[in-house]
């Protein structure tokens, strides 16, 4: 599937890791290492022996920084809101945050929209307390990743407003700027038929110049043109400023629309499994994105953004919103020599929508076997698609324990594969998509263009549920946060969770530690088990000193009895001590036969 369709679909206990008690962070001698921070040690203590980059194998946490914690009372959260949570995030074991844009703008796509790159929006604070969340967060073993939006800027920014303003002004072919052309009843049309992600034509004329500017989103958001050398020399600088401000990595935003044909070609309608065109969430045909969408030009580009990373003496992590369809188009996007992004995301395995054991299992193994030994980046939610409660509701599962199940499986699925991990605030605790009733409350351009076939992305952004109290603890009582509380906060909260071992958000930070403690859940090989069983998803961890963990994940609301023969995988242990386990699941597992629950859970050490 590619990028658009996807936004279609959006807008489309038995435990072998101590838990400390809830709260317990004690003087520093005393206190529990936190998993991340045990993981860090053990690095530095390899640290010049070839050391891995900070990012294998770790655990990054998106934040949505208008929705995290405000700590100033307007309803918006900010960043001194964040640097308030980082002791959650610590506790939680994650090793870094993407925060999406957090620079000045308009605010039309909530930041994607950026007017200055070389500061930090007023409604999230100032650039010293960039500083100051980058330091605190660094005490915490936690680096910090921007948001780098590279393929527009807000129709706001200097640039644009001196590229509009006439046809020789020196900015002019900073964005793309085409004449129309005469349709048969004289009226001026488009250049060409090409989309916007957000709706309509990607053509937006402009009177005073009698031009048409492109825009692969919003209206507000021009595209810039990555042909020009002053325009990449610019954005490689904003590259190295927030390197010298202490960032940890970049995650480039819709990374792969930079170029587009430069023959204007039109684009040809996409065709769904039946031959005919597909019809978008907007109602509109769909064109197949193949001449405005992942053209080669763009190597280029993350060629020269890496070498700008890598000319500095931390690893500084480069990280892509990569929709792209097979994982041949991905493995390109680490480039040729391991000189282009160090983790494009895999959306192939996170965004296949429903539970079906036979395309997660191609999928993981494709990136386990495809990618030449890179290391993949998995993500099962973001700010643009409805959160994890798709699979459940794809099943048809109504029920509140299995639903819960369904959540654990994902999470087992993300924390225990050969991967870096990526987790959107909010899922540890099992956070659901609410979407707006009324077109009035509607606050993403998305949803407002789209309404009410498509009610846009606010659902899947509503304010962290940290608490019970008043607005969930997200932000004073009586404020009117700028999206609602969704009604589940008095029992999906941080608080309520944090007392409850046999929690969602235990789970998630047991699977956590295990990732960054256990040799095998580290970066051990990830083996596919059973793989004619069309219930189950199996797999295998395991290193080359003979560490190993099998993981298996039933797919159905049927319980289900799994047996391993791992004589096959050179696997020397018979006996199996379980890591893991959905709650209420039988023990006395044994390889012959792991007895799972409705979509129950098993990881467990072999021995
Ligand atoms: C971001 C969206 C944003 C778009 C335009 C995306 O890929 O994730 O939230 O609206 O880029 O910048
Ligand atoms: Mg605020």
């Amino acid at each position: 599937m590619n990028r658009s369709v996807r936004w279609a679909v959006c807008v489309l206990a038995a435990v072998s890791v101590a838990v400390p008690a809830v709260g317990a962070m004690k003087p520093a001698s005393a206190r529990q290492v936190s998993s991340n921070e045990a993981r860090a040690q053990h690095q530095s203590a390899r640290a010049g022996a070839g050391a891995e980059p900070w990012w294998k194998n770790a655990v990054i946490y998106e934040v949505y920084p208008r929705s995290f914690q405000d700590s100033n009372g307007d309803g918006v959260g900010d960043l001194n809101g964040i640097r308030s949570r980082l002791g959650y995030l610590h506790w939680l074991g994650v090793d870094a945050i993407w925060m999406t844009p957090i620079y000045p703008s308009p605010q039309v796509d909530f930041g994607y929209d950026i007017s200055n790159y070389y500061n930090i929006d007023s409604r999230y604070g100032t650039l010293a307390d960039f500083s100051r969340l980058v330091a605190t967060a660094k005490k915490q073993h936690i680096g910090v990743l921007m948001d780098l939006v590279l393929n527009h800027t807000s129709n706001q920014h200097p640039w644009f407003i001196e590229s509009e303003s006439s046809r020789t002004n020196p900015k002019r072919d900073w964005y793309v700027w085409r004449n129309g052309h005469k349709g048969p009843d004289g009226k001026l049309l488009p250049p060409n038929n090409w989309q916007s992600v957000f709706g309509g034509s990607a053509w937006q004329y402009d009177k005073k110049t009698g031009q048409f500017y492109y825009h692969k989103f919003y209206i507000q958001q021009p595209d810039l043109n990555w042909n020009n050398p002053q325009v990449r020399h610019a954005m490689y600088n904003v590259e190295r400023f927030w390197i010298r401000h202490g960032v940890a990595g970049f995650r480039l935003d819709a990374i792969t629309t930079l170029f587009e044909d430069p023959k204007l070609r039109n684009e040809k309608p996409l065709l769904g499994k039946d031959g005919k065109p597909v019809i978008n969430a907007f109602g509109h045909v769909q064109l197949n994105d193949s001449l405005t969408n992942n053209l080669p030009q763009v190597h280029g580009v993350l060629r020269q953004l890496r070498q700008v990373a890598d000319s500095y003496h931390r690893h500084i992590l480069l990280i892509g919103e990569t929709y792209l369809s097979s994982v041949n188009d991905l493995r390109k996007m680490y480039g040729a020599h391991n000189d282009e992004l160090q983790l494009p995301m895999d959306m192939q395995v996170g965004f296949i929508n429903r539970l079906d054991v036979a395309r997660f299992r191609k999928e993981i193994n494709e990136a386990e076997t495809e990618l030449h030994g890179d290391e993949p980046l998995f993500v099962v939610d973001n700010d643009d698609n409805h959160r994890w409660e798709r699979y459940a509701d794809a099943a048809g599962v109504k029920d509140p324990v299995e639903r819960g199940n369904i959540a654990r499986v994902l999470a087992t699925i993300l924390l225990a594969s050969r991967d870096t991990a990526l987790i959107y605030y909010g899922d540890e605790i099992g956070m659901v998509t609410t979407v707006p009733t009324k077109k009035s409350e509607v606050r993403d351009p998305v949803g407002i263009r789209g309404w009410p076939k498509n009610k846009g992305r606010d659902g899947e952004r509503t304010p962290m549920q940290w608490n019970s109290g008043p607005n969930a603890g997200f932000s004073k009582a009586g404020v009117k946060t700028w999206l609602p509380i969704p009604p589940s906060y008095k029992t999906v909260n941080v608080a309520v969770e944090k007392k409850d071992p046999n929690s969602l958000l235990h789970w998630y930070r047991r699977m956590i530690a295990l990732k960054h403690t256990n040799e095998a859940l580290h970066d051990g090989q990830e083996i596919m088990l059973n793989t004619r069983d069309e219930h189950v998803l199996a797999w295998l961890r395991k290193t080359p000193d003979g560490n190993a963990v099998v993981v298996a994940c039933n797919f159905t609301g049927q319980p289900r009895t799994e047996s391993f023969d791992l004589k096959p995988e050179g696997v020397k242990g018979r006996r199996v001590k379980t890591l893991m386990a959905t709650p209420g699941d039988a023990s006395g597992q044994t390889l012959h036969a792991v007895h799972l629950g409705p979509y129950g859970v098993f990881v467990g050490q072999v021995e």
